[in-house]
């Protein structure tokens, strides 16, 4: 596994009220669904179609593509066998299957090619010098023709959205996450991994240079325009 040092443990620390977080976030569930549609809108539906929902975590990106994508098998990935928990609890249609692997480990589970993956929130928690690598392993486990869709937050380069989010993270999600969960360790992580992160031209880049065709971005509506993007790329056909 080349997961960041630590995360798994804190995500599973945190899988109890993650869901909580997440619905006190205004747009998080709606952005979820823009960029599952977006998805949806290139590989179309169809029985049978594997779709992979990577990072799936207590399973809101998930129910985002079940939302969105009629009749696909959904195999949803995550390196936390706490949120994996969360997310095994729901309550599913048939086609959904949850498995405790990493993104990297995707070749080892032998899967046939798929229509298409989500990676929502997932590439900022991929090591720095590991990233190239997961999306090319992502690409080779997509169809020819296959789209991925990477939703994320992205602040570098643009000083106004590194201050907006800089205030949103210190009166709000910090504070709200020590009330929730008594300590807020994952969302100061959260915050410094945003400022870390690649600027959207970074990440554009690097699915480009993973092999990637017809890269595109958008910026997300609301409060966090300039903050949350949604990437889609496709496997040379
Ligand atoms: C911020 S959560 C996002 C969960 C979900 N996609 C959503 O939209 O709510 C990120 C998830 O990625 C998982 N994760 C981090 N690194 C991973 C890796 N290398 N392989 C698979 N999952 C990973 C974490 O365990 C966590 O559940």
């Amino acid at each position: 596994m080349r997961t960041t040092p630590g995360l798994d443990d804190a995500f599973d620390r945190a899988a109890g009220r993650y869901d909580l977080l997440t619905r006190l976030n205004p747009g998080y569930h709606r952005h979820l669904r823009a960029a599952a549609h977006a998805l949806a809108e290139r590989i179309g539906g169809g029985p049978g179609r594997l779709v992979l929902d990577l990072g799936c975590g207590s399973g809101a990106s998930t129910a985002a593509l079940v939302g969105a994508i009629d009749d696909a098998r959904v195999v949803a990935v995550d390196a936390s066998s706490g949120m994996l928990e969360q997310a095994a609890a729901k309550s599913w249609p048939a086609g959904v299957e949850f498995v405790h692997a990493t993104a990297e480990a995707l070749p080892e589970l032998g899967l046939p090619p798929a229509a298409g993956a989500f990676a929502a929130y997932l590439i900022r928690n991929i090591p720095e010098d590991g990233r190239d690598d997961v999306l090319r392993i992502i690409r080779d486990r997509l169809a020819p023709g296959g789209w991925l869709v990477v939703q994320e937050y992205s602040v570098a380069g643009r000083p106004s959205a590194v201050r907006v989010w800089t205030l949103v993270c210190r009166f709000v999600v910090v504070p709200l996450a020590r009330l929730v969960h008594g300590s807020p360790r994952l969302y100061d992580y959260l915050w410094r991994s945003v400022l870390d992160f690649d600027s959207t031209a970074e990440l554009a880049d690097r699915l480009v240079g993973a092999g990637y065709t017809d890269v595109a971005h958008r910026d997300a509506t609301g409060w966090q325009r300039g903050i949350l993007h949604t990437w889609v790329a496709r496997r040379p056909g």
